[in-house]
């Protein structure tokens, strides 16, 4: 294990669902897991393709027992973590848990370090269908050889297991992660922030040779519906996540959510973008002063998805040549707008494309 990358199913799109961290922190139990997993289902999220309800950090009992096994936090989830699996699998729906590699969680809890296998045993039998392994207190080890014995511990455990590796992209994960995990982070922690969505974009510009079926780059969950994003922004972000082929974890409270956060998550024709069947992460472009033009493959007939970013304070039109993102000259090129839905022109040779101040303008183009 460890050479080469992973190709074996798991995440032939990059892993869509939900997870508990950006929102809730440790105030997490049972109730919001299951509450959060039907309205998963009646918001038409698990429709639109999101499968993971995955708990973070803040579910295990502050002592593991007397054989060494993970407990769960008996006042957090009473009914046990097993108990848990069944109701969101009978859902529909797959479940989702996290350990941390070293000695303690982030949160001072109990982790993994010398328990790999008999953790992943157990998370299996428990009936997780994934992982998110953390780097916090590990002080001195390797995270290659780290994440390599989680690997073997997940594939001894018999059950398919998506393992996400999360050491916030120090020691260049993108470079052996594919070999070993479904998804790696690539970056520090995401905050509801618009500055903090431009910061761990800018970090993603080189890493898209690295992802492709079953080996994502993870830039964060999604904050959509989080903080003072405002709507604008927050289709900026999940379109741009999309166009990174990013794992789409979405990290706020669906139980309470709005018609327009609930609209941008399920936009079909952006999902689309970031479940492309060819797997292959966009890129930047150009970037010039305030505008960054990002564009992504979709097939393999030559259709492409560009984004417009505008991460200024006015109002700008982008002249985009055709040629410059990769359409061949002469080209019929049919120009689609993903978020209404609708066709709305041809073009040739160039194209000139508005956008409003800190937002993304996120078109479609066939070209044949
Ligand atoms: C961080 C991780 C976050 C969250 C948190 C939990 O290291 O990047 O996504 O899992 O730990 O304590």
């Amino acid at each position: 294990m460890g050479i080469g990358r992973l190709s074996d199913g798991l995440a032939p799109t990059p892993p869509m669902g939900w997870n508990s961290w950006n929102r809730f922190g440790v105030k997490i139990d049972e109730r919001l897991v299951l509450e959060t997993a039907e309205a998963m289902v009646s918001s038409g999220m698990r429709d639109a393709g999101y499968r993971y309800v995955v708990i973070d950090d803040g579910w295990m009992a502050p002592e593991r027992d007397r054989n060494g096994d993970f407990v769960a936090d008996p006042d957090k989830f009473p009914s046990g973590i097993r108990a848990l699996a069944d109701r969101v699998h009978a859902l529909g729906l797959r479940f989702g848990i996290y350990t941390d590699a070293g000695t303690k969680t982030c949160q001072e809890l109990p982790a993994s370090l010398g328990y790999e296998f008999r953790d992943a045993r157990r998370f299996a039998e428990w009936g997780v269908d994934y992982v998110k392994v953390d780097w916090c207190h590990t002080q001195g080890m390797g995270p290659r050889a780290l994440y390599a014995k989680w690997a073997m511990a997940l594939h001894a455990a018999r059950r398919p297991i998506v393992l996400s590796i999360c050491e916030w992209g120090r020691a260049r994960p993108w470079e052996w992660a594919g070999g070993l995990g479904h998804l790696w982070r690539t970056c520090w922690d995401i905050q509801p922030e618009w500055s903090s969505i431009l910061t761990i974009l800018d970090r993603q510009a080189e890493l898209h040779p690295f992802a492709g079926p079953d080996h994502w780059n993870d830039p964060d969950m999604l904050e959509v519906g989080n903080g003072d994003l405002t709507a604008e922004q927050s289709r900026a972000h999940f379109a741009l996540w999309s166009i990174l082929a990013a794992p789409l974890m979405a990290g706020n409270d669906l139980r309470t959510m709005n018609d327009d956060v609930r609209e941008i998550l399920t936009a079909r024709e952006i999902v689309a973008i970031d479940q492309d069947a060819a797997g292959k992460q966009g890129q930047r472009i150009s970037r010039n002063g305030d505008i960054d033009v990002w564009t992504r493959a979709i097939g393999t007939n030559g259709d492409r998805a560009i984004a417009v970013l505008n991460r200024g304070s006015v109002a700008r039109e982008v002249r985009v040549a055709l040629e410059d993102i990769g359409v061949a000259p002469g080209a019929n090129v049919r120009v689609r707008d993903l978020w209404k839905r609708a066709d709305i022109g041809e073009a040739r040779h160039e194209m000139l494309i508005p956008t409003s101040p800190k937002s993304a303008t996120v078109l479609g183009i066939t070209a044949r």
